[in-house]
């Protein structure tokens, strides 16, 4: 729950200049995107085909915790009343990245990357990235573009696979990070 308050902030700060109604969309990506991270992954998939969707087989297989992303994202039109497409896209690929992200899902990634109470957050100086993250769209998404290259690092270092999105976004901001 710390961590959620802390992306809620963060974002907050990124979300500074924005329109009153993509500001909020943002807060309330920051607030929907872990509430199935404490589930098991047995409640992740009850919940996930209770919405008449599959798990993603990738996730299934390799990484089932990312499950609690397509969790929270099947869940909420129903249990929340979320119907921005935007924010359902954000928290539905929040831990891996997605090429049709707009604004409101790359400042969910650097947010959650990026909150002060991350344990590398002083070695790595999130509190820069989110800086930058915050004065405008074009940083944004040199930030995001510079989130998904740590995060890719941490993945290669640490021996774990990298999920399919999380390469297709790689392909995408190499070639175009300011794309929106
Ligand atoms: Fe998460
Ligand atoms: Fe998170």
């Amino acid at each position: 729950m710390a961590h959620v308050e802390s992306v809620a902030g963060a974002i907050g700060k990124i979300a500074g200049a924005w329109t009153p109604d993509r500001r909020a969309a943002a807060r309330r990506a920051a607030w929907l995107h872990d509430a199935w991270r404490n589930a098991t992954v047995e409640q992740s998939v009850a919940v996930i085909r209770s919405a008449g969707e599959e798990p993603d087989p990738w996730a299934f297989r390799h990484a089932p915790v990312l499950l609690h992303a397509q969790a929270a994202a099947a869940w909420a039109p129903t249990a929340t009343g979320e119907a921005d497409p935007e924010v359902l896209l954000a928290v539905r690929h929040h831990p891996t990245g997605h090429p049709d992200w707009g604004a409101v899902g790359r400042a969910l990634y650097v947010a959650d990357f990026c909150e002060p109470t991350r344990a590398f957050a002083a070695a790595l100086q999130t509190d820069r990235l989110l800086e930058r993250a915050a004065s405008g769209s074009e940083s944004l998404a040199a930030v995001a573009f510079e989130v998904l290259a740590l995060r890719l690092r941490r993945a290669i270092d640490g021996n774990r696979p990298i999920h399919p999105d999380s390469i297709r976004t790689w392909n995408a901001w190499v070639e175009r990070p300011e794309r929106e």
